[in-house]
């Protein structure tokens, strides 16, 4: 499994390094699970600084630039994340589509960049409400995927993680059933792509907490969780890790 968090826009620099310091303190010996967290970009550096030494705990970025370099002004770009020693970016979540408009064509751009910066790309995917009243959410879904995930995705470097976008930091959760259909579905549609893809790892996201997680982790096709809220607590994620077992 892998549990990834996701911290978005909080933490100070001594909140970070605290947090990521439990975390490490609490992680088992030779977990069998990958623990992830994504501080915001200018954390990035002393969370890792924090982390030197263990291999239990690896660090990524929440977006990056499509272009290599340049007049890109308030952006970062994938080779200055892989530089600072991150392993993973997120790219294409829900805010990014929503709060910078982010289409499905800008996180392919966006992968081709990190992936060729050698980061593996966490490229997530999910419907609105209204979609999913409309019983459109797979097809959304399905859209997302071919057109965010570029040519050059592998099982090695790609992981995809589903969120419905009204899960997201509401703590209303998927019902189980609905999450087991969508793991399918996507687990379907990245076979249909290359046969391989159907060993891509799908994580899902929106509202996972420690209570709620195990049943999650139990449901096929689900390969770990993309936590937000419940990430900023060392306890939680621990927690969540556990239920990973
Ligand atoms: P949440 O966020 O766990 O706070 O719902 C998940 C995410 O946006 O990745």
């Amino acid at each position: 499994m892998i549990i990834a968090g996701n911290w978005k826009m909080n933490m100070t620099r001594s909140e970070a390094i605290s947090c990521v310091g439990q975390i490490m303190a609490g992680l088992p010996e030779n977990s069998p699970h990958q623990a992830l967290v994504f501080p915001p970009a200018i954390l990035i550096a002393p969370v890792i600084d924090a982390c030197q030494g263990t291999a239990a705990i690896s660090v990524g970025g929440q977006d990056c630039h499509a272009a290599l370099q340049g007049a890109h002004t308030g952006d970062i770009s994938a080779s200055m994340l892989k530089d600072a020693g991150c392993s993973h970016v997120i790219l294409g979540h829900s805010e990014r589509r929503s709060d910078h408009g982010e289409t499905s064509a800008d996180v392919a751009a966006k992968a081709v960049t990190a992936l060729g910066a050698g980061l593996k790309a966490i490229i997530c995917v999910g419907e609105t409400l209204a979609e999913r009243e409309a019983d459109q959410a797979q097809a959304v879904v399905e859209t997302q995927i071919r057109e965010s995930l570029p040519a050059e995705a592998t099982i090695d470097n790609t992981i995809v993680a589903y969120e419905p976008v009204w899960a997201i930091g509401t703590g209303k959760v998927a019902e189980i059933e609905d999450i087991a259909v969508m793991h399918a579905h996507i687990h379907a549609v990245l076979t249909s792509l290359a046969p391989s893809l159907g060993q891509v790892s799908i994580l899902y996201g929106g509202s996972v907490k420690p209570g709620n997680a195990a049943g999650i982790f139990a449901v096929e096709h689900v390969g770990g969780a993309l936590v937000g809220g419940a990430s900023l607590k060392a306890d939680d994620f621990l927690a969540i890790l556990a239920a990973a077992d």
